[in-house]
């Protein structure tokens, strides 16, 4: 293999820019030419093919987001779309392609490899809803964030004797709020996988504050709700004095964390000695932490589970 391309795709994160720069430079380094492409699925199929050198990637490790900037492709989605995305990766000369990115760009570069065309995942999504990896890039920074912001909305909950809800990111997978909610103290922590009733959350707040809380914390993820509903709901059976924080894009930015630094680094060298050794239609990953690889197929069809063993036990530590 002499030429090879790397794109992000779907919802930024913090650590692609890492994992881009180690695509590129270790790229080199092994002999090989390599292209950036910009805008995800919708610029390869647009052509927007961008040769890379050692300095493309200069100053860009401390950064969030991603250089090659990320969109959604529904025409990726169609086998039109796919096939036109496979000629433009041969009319450039590519022979194999780096994909960064969550469940749904793994299924397209699941796409190009069941049309012949040897792509490798590495894992770049905040929410950290992929079952083969332990973590995804960006998931470790965006938990900080969340910490950040709990930890000042404390100060003034305590002050107030006041409970806030803390809506964070997640459609399906509670995994930021349960560690971020674990992190930081919540009392209750509210997410998709795990259903909680009203009352139940009502019960806990009550307990809290009999034991001797004057405020609380509930990390709420968003796929389990709105905070300003939950916090209506819970005012009226309470009577506590309740506000609502949606943390939203926040949390997708911001400079990455040490570990999601080393994920995007040590799985971009990864991913490139997989395609410089002829091997393609696997996605990289972490397991008990170890780098590890699997193959595309299982990885997508994989389920995560929720972790209910630690949901149970943030819950008796935050009594
Ligand atoms: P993420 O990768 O963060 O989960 P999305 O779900 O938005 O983000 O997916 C990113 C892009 O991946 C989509 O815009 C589309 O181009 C591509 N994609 C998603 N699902 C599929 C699919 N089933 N087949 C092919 N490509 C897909
Ligand atoms: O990156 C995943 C995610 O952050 C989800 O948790 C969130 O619902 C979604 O992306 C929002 O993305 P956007 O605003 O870019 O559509």
């Amino acid at each position: 293999m002499k030429h090879i391309a790397v794109l992000t795709s779907g919802g930024d994160a913090p650590g692609m820019n890492a994992a881009i720069r180690a695509v590129v430079r270790y790229g080199i380094f092994s002999g090989l030419e390599v292209y950036g492409i910009e805008q995800g699925y919708a610029g390869l199929l647009e052509g927007k093919f961008v040769p890379m050198n050692m300095r493309s990637v200069s100053d860009i490790i401390q950064r969030g987001g991603t250089v090659l900037r990320t969109a959604r492709c529904p025409e990726m989605t169609t086998e039109e779309g796919q096939q036109r995305a496979v000629e433009q990766l041969r009319a450039h000369g590519v022979e194999g392609v780096i994909v960064i990115g969550g469940d749904g760009s793994f299924m397209g570069a699941k796409a190009l490899c069941e049309h012949g065309f040897p792509s490798v995942g590495i894992p770049g999504t905040i929410d950290n809803d992929l079952a083969y990896t332990d973590y995804t890039l960006g998931f470790d920074t965006a938990c900080n964030t969340i910490l950040d912001a709990i930890n000042k909305i404390r100060d003034t909950m305590t002050s107030h004797d006041r409970v806030s809800i803390v809506e964070v990111m997640g459609r399906n997978c509670g995994d930021l709020a349960l560690y971020a909610g674990l992190g930081g103290g919540a009392e209750v922590i509210i997410v998709p996988e795990h259903k909680i009733d009203i009352a139940r959350v009502c019960e806990r707040l009550e307990a809290s504050k009999q034991r001797g809380k004057h405020s609380g914390i509930v990390v709420l993820a968003e796929g389990a709700g709105s905070a300003d509903e939950w916090a209506k709901q819970i005012a009226e059976r309470t009577g506590l004095s309740i506000r609502s924080t949606v943390l939203g894009h926040l949390q997708r930015g911001g400079s990455p964390s040490m570990k999601d630094r080393y994920l995007g680094t040590s799985m971009g060298v990864y991913a490139v000695q997989l395609l410089a050794h002829g091997i393609g239609n696997r996605v990289v990953g972490i397991r008990d932490n170890k780098l590890y690889d699997e193959d595309i197929v299982k990885a997508c069809k994989m389920k995560k589970k929720f972790d209910v063993q630690l949901y149970n036990m943030a819950g008796v530590v935050a009594r």
